[in-house]
C-alpha cells in the first residue's frame, strides 16, 4: 500500500511484488512439465477463504495452475477469479442451518463429510490427466482446519501442503496441549486464568485458543488441535505470516515440526486480489469517509463469525457516541440490535453490513479500528498502519490481541464486560490522547519494517523461492 503523492490521499495501492526472477524459472519448468496444477482446499469461512485465495493469486502469478475444489456451503463467486477452476464439494453443510451450529461442530462435521466427495473428484481429475504423461501430479494445498484433504492426498498418493492461516503463535499453542493436558492445567481454572502459561510467554491461560470455548467442547477442541497439529503425510507448511512480525514463534515452530515451515505473508499484501467476498461490499462507506478529517474516524468491525448480544451493542453504541468520535461500523445481517439502537448512535456514525475493508483501513479518515482481532483484520490493521482496540471473541483471536497490545505494542486492550463508560475511555485513549499517538507511531513502524522484508531479496522472496522448490520436488 502507499500514499498516493498528487492528492495526498493514503490508497489502496497494493504494492505487487516483482515476481521476474520467478517468470523465467516458470518458463523453464513449463517446458519440462507443462502447468503443475495445485488443488487448493480452503476452509469454508471468510477469515480463511481470503488466504487461501490471495496464496492462489501468488503461486498462480509465479506459474501454477489454480483448482479450488469448495464445499458447496459459502461458495466464492468463481467471476472474481477468472483464472481458477472450481470444484464444487457435495458437503451436506450447504443441506443444513450452519448458523445455528458452532464452529467447532461445523469443522468436525466437514471433516466427516467432505472426504469422500473430495476423494472422487481427484480421482476423476487424476483419470482424465492420465493419458497425458507429461503431467506431474496435482499437488494438494489445504487449509489446516480441513485435515480430511491430507488424507486424501495420502489414500490417492498426492503430495499435500499444509496452509495455516492464524499466527504462527497461535499454532505453536497448540503443539503445548498434551503437556498442560498432562499437567492438570487442562480443563482451565478459573482462579489460573491470568496465569502465564509455561513457555508461552506473554501468554496466559485466558488467551489460549481453547480458552473461551465451554468445557462440554474441550475434547472435540483439543482433537480438532491435535489433528491440525500432526502433520503426517504433508510436505511442508505455509504460513500467513512473516518473520519481522514472528521470528522467534516461527524459529520454535520449524523446530517442533518435522517439514520446513514457509512464511509467506502477509497474503493480502502480495498480489491484487479481486475480492473473495461472500457478502456485497458497500462502497457507500468510502464516499463517507472522504468527506470526514485526517485520522478522525475509528473502523469497528468483529470480522465474519463473532457476534454480540442486545445488552453488549446497546453498550458499544453509547461507548461510541459518547467519545464524541465519527466511527464506521460494521453491523452484518442478522445482528439483532436493541429497540432504541438509531437513537443511541446518533449522527457522528455510519452503519454499513460490509465494507471494503483494506480500502478503508487505507483510507486518510481512518484513525484507529476496534477489532475482535482475526488474523486477517489484524494482518490488513498492522500493514495499513492503523493501531488498534483489541476485543478478542473467541479462538485466536485472544492470542492475536496478546500479541498486539504485549509483543508489538501497537493495541490498546479493552475490557471483556464490555461497558459504555470503559468503550468511551478506550476510544478516546487511542484516537485523541498521547498513548494513541505512540500506538500510530509504533504501527507505522511496524508497517515500514513488513514493506522492507517484502522487498526484492528480502526474506519474503527466499521464502517464497524455498516453497516454489519445493513444491517442484515433491
Ligand atoms: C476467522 C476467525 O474468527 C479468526 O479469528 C481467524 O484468524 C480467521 O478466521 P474472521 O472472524 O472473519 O475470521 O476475521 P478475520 O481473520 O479478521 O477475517 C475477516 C476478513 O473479512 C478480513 O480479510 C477482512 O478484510 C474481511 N472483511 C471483514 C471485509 O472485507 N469487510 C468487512 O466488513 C469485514
Amino acid at each position: 500500500m502507499g500514499l498516493d503523492n498528487c492528492s495526498g490521499k493514503q490508497v489502496l495501492t497494493l504494492r505487487p511484488v516483482s515476481l521476474t526472477t520467478f517468470h523465467r524459472e516458470e518458463e523453464m519448468e513449463k517446458q519440462r512439465w507443462g502447468l503443475r496444477k495445485l488443488v487448493l482446499v480452503p476452509c469454508p469461512f471468510q477469515g480463511h477463504i481470503n488466504p487461501m485465495l490471495q496464496l492462489g493469486n501468488l503461486l498462480h502469478a509465479i506459474g501454477f495452475s489454480i483448482t479450488v475444489a469448495h464445499t458447496r456451503f459459502n461458495f466464492p463467486n468463481p467471476d472474481n477469479h477468472p483464472d481458477f477452476t472450481f470444484l464444487p464439494i457435495q458437503d451436506t453443510l450447504f443441506d443444513r442451518d450452519a448458523s445455528s451450529m458452532d464452529v467447532t461442530d461445523v469443522i468436525s462435521c466437514l471433516n466427516i463429510s467432505c472426504k469422500a466427495p473430495l476423494k472422487n473428484s481427484l480421482t476423476q481429475i487424476m483419470e482424465r490427466e492420465k493419458e497425458d504423461h507429461s503431467h506431474k501430479l496435482p499437488c494438494i494445498i489445504y487449509d489446516g482446519s480441513m485435515y480430511f484433504a491430507e488424507a486424501v492426498a495420502h489414500e490417492l498418493e498426492l503430495p499435500s501442503i499444509m496452509l495455516r492461516t492464524t499466527s504462527a503463535a497461535t499454532f505453536l499453542t497448540y503443539y503445548s496441549f498434551p503437556q498442560l493436558l498432562r499437567e492438570g492445567y487442562l480443563p482451565l481454572q478459573e482462579a489460573m486464568s491470568l496465569a502465564l502459561v509455561p513457555g508461552l510467554y506473554p501468554l496466559r491461560f485466558k488467551d489460549l485458543p481453547i480458552a473461551n470455548f465451554k468445557n462440554k467442547n474441550l475434547d472435540i477442541l483439543l482433537q480438532q488441535t491435535t489433528r491440525t497439529s500432526d502433520i503426517r503425510s504433508s510436505s511442508a507448511i505455509i504460513c500467513n505470516t512473516i518473520d519481522c512480525l514472528e521470528q522467534s514463534s516461527l524459529a520454535r515452530l520449524q523446530q517442533q515440526c518435522k517439514v520446513p515451515v514457509f512464511p509467506i505473508g502477509p497474503l493480502h499484501t502480495i498480489v491484487p486480489t479481486a475480492s473473495s467476498g461472500l457478502l456485497k461490499d458497500d462502497r457507500s462507506c468510502i464516499e463517507w469517509l472522504d468527506k470526514q478529517t485526517h485520522n478522525s474516524v475509528l473502523y469497528v468491525s468483529l470480522g465474519s463469525i463473532a457476534s454480540m448480544n442486545k445488552n453488549e451493542l446497546r453498550e458499544m453504541a453509547k461507548g461510541l457516541t459518547n467519545s464524541r468520535q465519527p466511527f464506521l461500523w460494521v453491523l452484518r445481517p442478522g445482528s439483532l440490535l436493541p429497540d432504541d439502537f438509531n437513537e443511541l448512535i446518533g449522527e457522528r456514525g455510519l452503519i454499513v453490513k460490509w465494507a471494503p475493508q483494506k480500502e478503508v483501513l487505507a483510507h486518510k479518515a481512518i484513525g484507529g479500528f476496534w477489532s475482535h482481532c482475526g488474523w486477517n483484520s489484524t494482518l490488513e490493521s498492522i500493514c495499513a498502519g492503523v493501531p488498534m482496540i483489541c476485543q478478542p471473541c473467541f479462538g485466536d483471536q485472544r492470542v492475536n490481541a496478546r500479541l498486539l497490545t504485549h509483543v508489538w505494542k501497537v493495541g490498546l486492550a479493552m475490557d471483556s464486560s464490555l461497558v459504555s463508560i470503559e468503550i468511551e475511555k478506550a476510544i478516546r485513549r487511542l484516537m485523541l490522547d498521547v498513548e494513541g499517538h505512540e500506538l500510530r507511531r509504533k504501527i507505522i513502524n511496524l508497517k515500514e519494517k513488513i514493506e522492507l522484508c517484502t522487498q526484492e531479496g528480502a526474506s519474503f522472496y527466499n521464502s517464497l523461492s524455498e516453497l516454489r522448490k519445493c513444491i517442484l520436488s515433491c
